[in-house]
């Protein structure tokens, strides 16, 4: 009699029970139903004799655990960043990488938004400030921020989640749109989007609000600092949806406390799920944990993308959003 072996995958979080049992109908899952936060030994060790893993954003992939993993083939991230692999390595060791490009597109823009408001029209600020029982009188300057609408909007990483901001801000809200990127959009895009291009300099000195949607690397580490922080204006907001670390945020603080731009919204942090204790001091800015694709169905899309990365490859040898495709067996 033929014994079937299926493929063994570890589920390094908690995830949808519906996606889980559409992976228990490929796969043997080590699954983690309580959510704890294995430390790396135990991820290690976890990973021991699993062809796949479904990882989160938050589990390093690098040559170490590679090399103490040697059947290991494919790594499926359910985000679109993926700043916790260590894609050369992974390639090194023939390791497939997946993330979750496109299905949390709009839903990110949509945050991304939500916190330039808040921050530009003190929306949190009020609610404490309510809350706390200090509305007592109409003042001509309680709470005065500034104008969404018709203001410059500045953005700083083109991607696709940067041209669905760049969309909203120019038909929504009539604003003019510039942009600085690594590399130039082509002019049916630039006028798809309705932004223009300008230099990173130009981009701070003009924004009014200026959001960031860079990826985090070597490279974007503290793109923005207290250099960058002081060409801006000081009505200016500034938004971080991308990742943490391409802000300083100990000098945005700094910037924030010191009235040298007006406020900021950030969803992502340096060493989250810290947050700088200087920005929690600061009441001119919005801070809200890494919930840029939280809403139902993109986290659902999201995770159901990752299963079928990990189904399509390991049944197939056919991955949907392959990072590093060269590791494909021909
Ligand atoms: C979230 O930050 C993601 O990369 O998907």
């Amino acid at each position: 009699m033929n014994t079937i072996v299926r493929p063994r995958i570890l589920v390094a979080r908690a995830i949808f029970p519906e996606v889980m049992d559409k992976l228990t109908q490929h796969f043997d899952v080590e699954a983690n139903p309580a959510d704890d936060l294995w430390p790396r030994d135990e991820l290690l060790r976890r990973l021991q004799g699993k062809q796949g893993v479904f990882t989160t954003g938050g589990e390093r992939i690098d040559a170490a655990l590679l090399k103490a993993c040697p059947e290991l083939r494919i790594c499926a991230n359910m985000a679109v960043g993926y700043n916790n692999f260590d894609l050369a390595a992974m390639t090194a060791a023939g390791v497939l990488g997946t993330n979750a490009p496109d299905v949390l597109t709009e839903t990110t823009a949509d945050m991304g938004f939500a916190l330039l408001m808040a921050a530009a029209r003190r929306v949190t600020e009020g609610e404490h400030f309510l809350r706390a029982g200090k509305w007592d009188r109409w003042a001509y300057d309680m709470l005065i921020g500034q104008d969404v609408h018709g203001a410059t909007l500045g953005i700083l990483g083109m991607g696709r989640i940067g041209r669905a901001i760049a969309r909203r801000g120019a038909l929504g809200f009539g604003m003019p749109v510039i942009y600085h990127n690594r590399s130039r959009l082509p002019a049916e895009e630039e006028a798809e989007v309705g932004a223009r291009y300008v230099s990173k300099e130009e981009l701070l000195k003009t924004a009014d609000h200026l959001v960031l949607v860079v990826p985090y690397s070597a490279e974007s580490h503290h793109s923005i600092g207290a250099a960058e922080l002081a060409l801006m204006k000081p009505s200016a907001t500034l938004i971080n949806i991308g990742r943490g670390g391409v802000v300083d945020d100990a000098a945005l603080a700094q910037a924030l406390r010191e009235g040298r731009i007006a406020a900021a919204g950030l969803d992502v942090f340096e060493g989250e799920p810290k947050v700088h204790p200087d920005l929690l001091a600061c009441s001119n800015v919005v801070l809200t944990p890494h919930i840029g694709s939280a809403t139902v169905p993109t986290r659902k899309a999201m995770a159901n993308l990752a299963a079928d990365n990990l189904i399509g490859y390991l049944t197939q040898g056919k991955p949907l959003t392959p990072l590093n495709p060269e590791v494909i067996p021909a």
